[in-house]
């Protein structure tokens, strides 16, 4: 029999400051540890202003991880040590397997009327795949197939599947899922979900419940479960949803559609030793990673 999701814990993202300057929204990120696994961090950046956003992120490495960036409006140009440049417009995803290093920058830029929009999300390698050759995966928004569910509910699939359609990201180590979800007013998303992986919920807009109880906190009376939102009953922009065990995620609107990101991974159980753009297992590895840096052998991939 199916069991859906109840809601684990639930909180805001929280204001902070990146790379040379660029004022975003944390979800989740090193505090967070191990709660998320595989899943590391996630940013939310939305602004008009380009003095929020245009000092953006500087040459950078990145080892040991994947990056996941997805944009809303504006652009990210993206350069690397490889020679490998681009552009992510609105609507595209650059899924990124950092591996054994790349060195790189990122600089967001606005759309008419200045505005940037998007998400960063990092996912954690096993240790065995931590070293791997570097890869790219770049889908253009128009190579993201949008499915129609039965519940009226409208899903971009980048990486898995909805109502038979499937995403191009494809053969990630931790066997994501990775859905933008659009469910318009009075309406319905049940989604099966793999039952060993975490998962979360990330609002965009609008407003949704996204636990079968309407009010998970009714167990927090129980002894059970924490929450940094006075009325965590209906989630709206800006929150981060856990989900607990089962293997149906289920999410209802009543007045106002709601837009959210939907993730899902297999936990690697692994120890983490992180140090900004670096998450490897051991302090010696981060040590070594930070040594290569500096005598500039970091990158060891080929031109991809
Ligand atoms: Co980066």
């Amino acid at each position: 029999m199916a069991e859906t999701r109840r809601i684990e814990k639930v909180w805001k993202s929280r204001p902070t400051v990146e790379g040379a300057g660029v004022r975003l929204k944390r979800a989740f990120g090193f505090q967070e540890v191990p709660q998320l696994d595989p899943f590391l961090l996630l940013d939310a950046f939305r602004s008009k202003d380009p003095a929020d956003y245009e000092a953006g992120f500087p040459w950078h490495p990145h080892r040991g991880i994947e990056t996941i960036t997805y944009v809303l409006a504006g652009e990210v140009e993206h350069q690397d040590s490889l020679e490998n440049r681009g552009v992510i417009s609105a609507g595209d995803v650059q899924w990124m397997t950092a591996g054994s290093g790349i060195i790189h920058q990122e600089m967001p830029r606005g759309e008419r009327g200045g505005l940037v929009g998007g998400f960063q999300l990092w996912a954690n390698l096993p240790a065995k795949q931590k070293m791997m050759e570097p890869r790219y995966r770049e889908v253009k928004a128009a190579g993201i197939p949008q499915a129609k569910t039965k519940d009226g509910a409208t899903v971009r699939v980048i990486c898995g599947e909805v109502a038979g359609v499937r995403g191009p990201v494809r053969e990630i180590v931790t066997d994501p899922e990775l859905l933008d979800v659009s469910v318009p007013a009075g309406k319905s998303f049940a989604h099966r979900v793999k039952p060993g992986h975490n998962i979360f919920a990330y609002v965009v807009e609008g407003e949704g419940y996204f636990d079968p109880g309407r009010d998970p906190y009714a167990r927090e009376a129980a002894g059970s479960g924490w929450s940094d939102l006075a009325r965590p009953c209906v989630c709206g922009a800006d929150t981060l949803v856990l989900f607990g065990p089962g293997d149906t995620v289920e999410v209802t609107t009543e007045g106002k559609p709601v837009r959210f990101l939907l993730a899902s991974g297999k936990p690697l159980r692994e120890p983490v030793a992180w140090y900004g753009p670096i998450v490897m297992n051991t302090k010696d590895e981060l040590r070594t990673a930070f040594r290569e840096f500096e005598a500039g052998t970091f990158v060891k991939g080929s031109r991809r």
